[in-house]
């Protein structure tokens, strides 16, 4: 080492001690010049004032943390979804609202993939997944195919961000890459990484997972308005007119990226933040709950939400917190912008998540714990809620914006999905007065670019039946 880098290890490693970290360099004189090099970059990257404040707040109950008060949760109020969207004047209203905003050019799409998918056990980015009945197209093209369907139809370029992680940062790159972008041209589609935060053991002190590596992980899907703004993203949307970002995970091939009638509430109802949401189907379904904290609305997330509130009915039989929360957002730029940038109200609070996180025993060997051992922080996205706006709530329908793909199999599975998309596919031909035979098994998929819409999709199909055959799966591209 040269007396410079001797000079940066000392301070640091006085410093990491100060904090009561001194472990993470427990390893140092047996690594090499690189391993070093890259242990003392690791440790620069994290803040330890954040650490020892989580710590204290999130492992020791410190106070500070605002906790919710169960005592006086309600429900969120929400817009419900009119029977026929056609022939109402507050959903037309919005849909010109939308469109004329989409023609504008003032609507960026924004996907969260960052996580890592191990629900799934899918080994790759959760994003290269394929999801569709005949065609196995994956997540990205799906969205991709969508995405481009509204570029069409609204002559606008509709960037795209992509927000991935130290994980699969790479691999997601090289999938696009290999397939061309999907036709979206790759300077419209933007790749940008998100925060990562130290694990740490449940007495807060940083977990080595091997000799020259800290345990990092995504700040959750919350850290992606620092991430946003940090790019130069946020910038960047504001030098391209943009006034709004459509946001949604990486794990529902069901979405509407580019819904203009959402758009269009959003910018009717002057919210700075809006959520679609959905009455759960059942008690205990995992989605975060919209609540009412006071004046303030809040998402409960379902780990969260005690059981007696989970089956609370009211009068009529409907559970009293049933708007689910399916994770689909429109955010104002100036919102985003104005929560990445005020230290105020920047600090969305770090959830805790204890994890079985992969440590290096004594000897230096990495273990693979069976029980969990340590604690993860994430910020989530929807703590923003509570400082925008006139928040929004719109209700939606499941098949047209929710299946998603989380776990290997059972409930919101690849198999449970694709039934869900086949189940939407065979309402528009049925809407377009194709009957399909009664005993009729076979899959259907409508390629998003022939119709990524119901009424898209009837007009299209007007303009040009086709002839098709009922005897086996169908394809519609
Ligand atoms: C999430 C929501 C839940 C909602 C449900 C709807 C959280 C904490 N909960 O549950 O309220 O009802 O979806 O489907 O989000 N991600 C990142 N970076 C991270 C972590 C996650 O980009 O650091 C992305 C993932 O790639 C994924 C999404 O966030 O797209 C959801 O994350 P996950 O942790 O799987 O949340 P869920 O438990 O599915």
């Amino acid at each position: 080492m040269t007396p410079q880098e001797e000079s940066v290890f000392m301070d640091t490693k006085q410093f990491y001690e100060t904090h009561g970290q001194e472990q993470v360099f427990r390893f140092w004189e047996e690594l090499g010049e690189q391993q070093r090099a890259s242990l003392l970059e690791q440790a620069a990257e994290i803040d330890l004032e954040e650490v020892d404040r989580l710590v204290a707040n999130l492992l020791r109950n410190e106070g500070g943390e605002a906790k919710i008060d169960f005592s006086t949760l309600k429900p969120a109020p929400y817009l419900p979804i009119p029977e026929d969207i056609e022939s109402d004047p507050a959903w037309q209203e919005a849909l010109t609202l939308g469109e004329d905003a989409l023609r504008a050019g003032k609507v960026a799409a924004f996907t969260v993939a960052g996580g890592q998918g191990t629900r799934l056990g899918y080994d790759g980015p959760k994003g290269t997944f394929p999801v569709t009945p005949i065609k196995g197209k994956t997540l990205f093209q799906v969205f991709a195919e969508k995405i481009q369907a509204g570029r069409l139809k609204y002559q606008a370029t509709i960037p795209w961000y992509v927000m991935t992680s130290h994980i699969n940062h790479e691999a997601t790159v090289s999938f696009f890459e290999e397939n061309d972008y999907f036709g979206l041209g790759s300077d419209s589609v933007r790749f940008f990484r998100q925060g990562r935060m130290p694990a740490v053991d449940f007495e807060g002190r940083i977990i080595l997972e091997g000799k020259d590596r800290i345990a990092m992980s995504p700040d959750g899907h919350g850290g992606a308005l620092r991430a946003l703004e940090r790019s130069g993203s946020l910038q960047e949307m504001q030098d391209a007119g943009v006034e709004v970002i459509s946001y949604f995970q990486v794990d529902n091939p069901l979405v509407r990226p580019i819904d203009p009638h959402f758009i269009g509430f959003h910018l009717k109802s002057g919210s700075t933040m809006s959520s679609k949401m959905l009455p759960k189907a059942y008690e205990k379904e995992k989605l975060g709950h919209f609540c009412l904290q006071g004046d303030k609305t809040v998402i409960v997330e379902y780990s969260d939400m005690p059981d007696e509130l989970c089956a609370a009915r009211d009068a009529d039989g409907q559970l009293s917190f049933r708007a689910g929360s399916i994770a689909i957002h429109i955010i104002s730029l100036s919102f985003a912008r104005s929560l990445a940038s005020d230290s105020s109200v920047s600090a969305l609070p770090f959830h805790r998540a204890d994890k079985k996180v992969p440590f290096v025993d004594e000897a230096g060997a990495t273990q693979k714990p069976e029980q969990p051992n340590g604690v993860k922080f994430e910020m989530f996205v929807f703590d923003a809620i509570p400082f925008a706006t006139s928040p929004l709530v719109l209700e939606t329908t499941r098949l047209d914006d929710f299946s998603p793909v989380k776990n290997a199999e059972g409930i919101d599975s690849p198999e449970s999905s694709r039934k869900d998309q086949v189940s939407l596919f065979r309402s528009w031909l049925e809407a377009a007065g194709v009957t399909l035979p009664s005993d009729f098994a076979g899959q259907v998929e409508i390629s998003p670019l022939y119709a990524s819409t119901r009424e898209d999709f009837l007009k299209a199909w007007k303009s040009a039946p086709r002839e098709l055959d009922l005897s086996g799966d169908i394809f519609i591209g």
